[in-house]
């Protein structure tokens, strides 16, 4: 496979997690366990997950502040071989993710955006921007950033678009997409009314050319403009912590796109890459490698 570039633009955090017999309601208070303190954010798990278990050349565009977690956040960045020349540093807190685990391995998170909030697209940004294979972009960073991410990349290069948390999006980013990646929460939100997940990723796949939905255990569709959804499985796995799993799969199907792989090959991967991270604990801890995904991708019936 050969090696395209990838560009993440989005948030950093530091992820304090929680492991929860039960996630708290409204008005309640929960005993949990031991707090960890691990590196995490959707930009920086996805970029992590591009270079380390999809093998491409990534950097990463983002704010981090001057603190502790900033040192945490990149440390994990570069030792997963991720270029930081485009992370800026800002006089506002690094971003915190509140997270709590339960059992089944399923969270709640809560993020306060700090410094994530101050992304800004720096000359290094807009360098890498216009030689970059695939942009990906979240949106835990603000909308008018990711719009000028898609913007400044270089004619032929794709936009994936992975919209968690989903917000509405203007008519002008709709039209930058080029995949668009979303949970089935996320594509109902978008496409209120659809009635079922299909019919969603259908109806999205009307806006931008491939909609690809993750189905956690049950793999993901992929629907491209005109023709119903195809199913694409995943691996059976015991679910641990699913906390930036969807991370692991926009990473690596970012990475395979870059490579030149088709859609429909890109995403098995990424979805065996997102099921391994299910098996392990943290976001960015858990994202396999390069080798590992390949194994699984061999092992896949
Ligand atoms: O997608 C998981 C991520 O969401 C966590 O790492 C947390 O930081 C939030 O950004």
């Amino acid at each position: 496979m050969s090696v395209g570039k990838v560009v993440v633009v989005g948030s950093v955090n530091v992820d304090l997690v929680v492991a929860v017999e039960r996630h708290p309601a409204p008005g309640q208070t929960v005993l949990g366990g031991d707090l960890r303190r691990t590196a995490g954010g959707k930009g920086a798990n996805q970029a992590v997950a591009a270079a380390r278990a999809g093998g491409a050349d990534t950097t990463l565009v983002a704010a981090l502040g001057h603190d502790t977690a900033a040192e945490l956040a990149l440390g994990s960045l570069t030792g997963a071989g991720v270029r930081t020349d485009a992370v800026q540093r800002v006089d506002v807190p690094t971003g915190t993710a509140l997270i709590t685990v339960s059992p089944d391995g399923e969270n709640a998170i809560v993020v306060a955006a700090g410094a994530n909030a101050h992304v800004a697209l720096t000359a290094t940004a807009r360098e890498r921007l216009a030689q970059a294979d695939v942009v990906l972009a979240q949106l835990e960073i603000p909308l008018d950033v990711v719009r000028a991410a898609a913007a400044a990349r270089r004619p032929g290069a794709r936009f994936v678009l992975n919209a968690a948390p989903s917000r509405p999006l203007p008519d002008d980013l709709w039209s930058q997409v080029d995949v668009l990646v979303v949970n089935e929460h996320e594509a109902a939100d978008l496409a209120p009314g659809a009635g079922g997940v299909e019919v969603a990723a259908a109806r999205l796949a009307e806006r931008v050319p491939t909609v690809v939905v993750t189905l956690g255990a049950e793999g993901s569709l992929v629907a491209r403009r005109g023709q119903w959804p195809a199913a694409v499985p995943a691996p059976r796995v015991r679910a641990v912590d699913t906390t930036g799993a969807g991370d692991t799969f926009c990473g690596v199907l970012a990475a395979g796109l870059a490579a030149g792989d088709d859609v429909l090959d890109a995403v098995r991967r990424a979805g065996v890459a997102g099921a391994l991270a299910v098996t392990r604990a943290g976001a960015q801890a858990a994202v396999p490698s390069a080798a590992e995904v390949a194994a699984g991708v061999g092992a896949a019936p």
